[in-house]
């Protein structure tokens, strides 16, 4: 698997500043990684893009960024946004942070309130939306309860304590994916955990690192969405990230019927890596809510298109949070997959897809509405459908998953 885009981010960000050069094993091949890099180069640091998805950065230091001639633009990543707002914020220029159409529609209030107080000034369309102007400096350390468990915005949020004049904290009352913690500690930064609260001290001496990032999760559970809905298929996904803040989508799925089991489980850089096997099993159908929701926000999409191939269907609530990612994910799917012939109720915070019982599903022209993880998450539906599936500007899945097609197209009829 190409490596997790959650961690190439962070590992970018830190090398960046950090002093001296890293090197970054199997960085992702997302898009979005790669506006991570287009970024840090326009703040002055050296990216280095090598053979086997080998990235090296020459960190500029804490205090060695450069102010940059033209805004930076984070096209469709909404982590480059918001993570990068937080590095910003400690620096003493002006700078525009912008992206595609997509991205300059989300939220950004939420990563704005918590560096406001911080002491940055930032200017934003309507108040909430890209693109902001952020003017940086030292900042007051902050105890922050995150109203909305977001895990860039709690990223951004330490990356900007960087900077600050005492302990930054933030409070989460879901947990979320963990990576900025495990990789400061590994850049050399003091980070502290408790229960539900995450503290980083100031002006670490940030020191380049050699890191490993593991196979995407989040990609490889398209894959195995797959491997679920073809009778016969059995699957085996090496190196693949296993961190427990991301891998409760292989105990739902598990708790679902499917077959799944985990090999060869290392640590690498402070991650947990390593290989899933999946074969096709009949689905039972389940529920998903409170905090299973942030604890599996990018595989609600492919879980929701499991729904007709389960006995029970599947139901997703307190998902409001899926309107506002890189489409408005319920209305999106809910439309794709009626298209293709489930039965689906919508949600103000979620939604239901009827099981087996509402009938096969029947390949169908659909439109992801350039939200990648759709349009992988109905190719993987449109495989166990009757005829052909044809899913409109599927090019979008290079945004996360640029081999996903081509990968695909290697496992059919491999069989032995
Ligand atoms: C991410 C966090 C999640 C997730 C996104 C990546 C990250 O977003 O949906 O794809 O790398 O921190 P939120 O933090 O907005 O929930």
């Amino acid at each position: 698997m190409p490596g997790d885009k959650s961690i190439s981010h962070r590992y970018a960000i830190l090398a960046a500043l950090a002093e001296g050069r890293s090197g970054i094993a199997n960085y992702s091949t997302a898009a979005d990684c790669r506006s991570t890099l287009g970024c840090l180069e326009r703040l002055g640091v050296e990216t280095k893009i090598g053979r086997e998805r080998e990235v090296q950065i020459t960190g500029a230091g804490l205090g060695g960024l450069k102010a940059p001639k033209r805004s930076l633009d984070a096209e469709n990543s909404g982590s480059t946004m918001r993570m990068l707002a937080g590095v910003l914020a400690g620096q003493a220029f002006t700078s525009t942070l912008t992206g595609d159409a997509s991205l300059r529609r989300r939220p950004m209030r939420r990563v704005i309130e918590p560096l406001r107080k911080m002491g940055a000034e930032i200017h934003s369309r309507d108040g909430d939306v890209a693109p902001l102007e952020i003017r940086g400096g030292n900042l007051r350390a902050i105890d922050y309860s995150q109203p909305v468990p977001s895990a860039q915005v709690k990223s951004a949020i330490l990356l900007a304590g960087l900077y600050a004049n005492g302990v930054t904290t933030v409070r989460e009352a879901v947990r979320t994916r963990d990576h900025t913690e495990l990789a400061l500690r590994e850049f050399g930064a003091r980070v502290e955990t408790a229960k539900g609260a995450v503290g980083v001290h100031p002006r670490p001496k940030l020191v380049a690192q050699q890191l490993v990032v593991p196979g995407d999760l989040s990609a490889a559970v398209f894959l195995i969405g797959a491997a679920l809905v073809l009778p016969e298929s059995a699957l085996v996904i090496h190196n693949v990230g296993l961190n427990p803040t991301r891998a409760k989508v292989l105990d739902f799925l598990i708790s679902m019927g499917a077959e799944i089991h985990v090999a060869a489980v290392e640590s690498r850089n402070g991650e947990l890596v390593g290989d899933i096997s999946v074969r096709h099993a009949a689905l039972a159908g389940g529920e998903i809510s409170g905090a299973q929701v942030a604890e599996m926000i990018d595989e609600l999409p492919m879980l929701a298109a499991l729904g007709p191939f389960t006995e029970k269907g599947v139901t997703i609530h307190d998902a409001k949070e899926l309107r506002v990612k890189e489409s408005d994910r319920i209305a999106t799917l809910a439309e794709g997959l009626r298209r293709m012939g489930a039965r689906v109720e919508e949600f103000p915070d979620g939604m239901r897809v009827e099981g087996r019982g509402a009938g096969k599903l029947r390949g169908a022209k659909v439109d992801p509405q350039g939200d990648h993880r759709i349009a992988m998450a109905l190719a993987a539906a449109g495989l166990g459908a009757e005829c052909d599936t044809e899913i409109q500007d599927a090019g979008c899945v290079a945004v996360s998953f640029p081999e996903f097609f081509e990968t695909l197209d290697k496992l059919r009829g491999t069989a032995g």
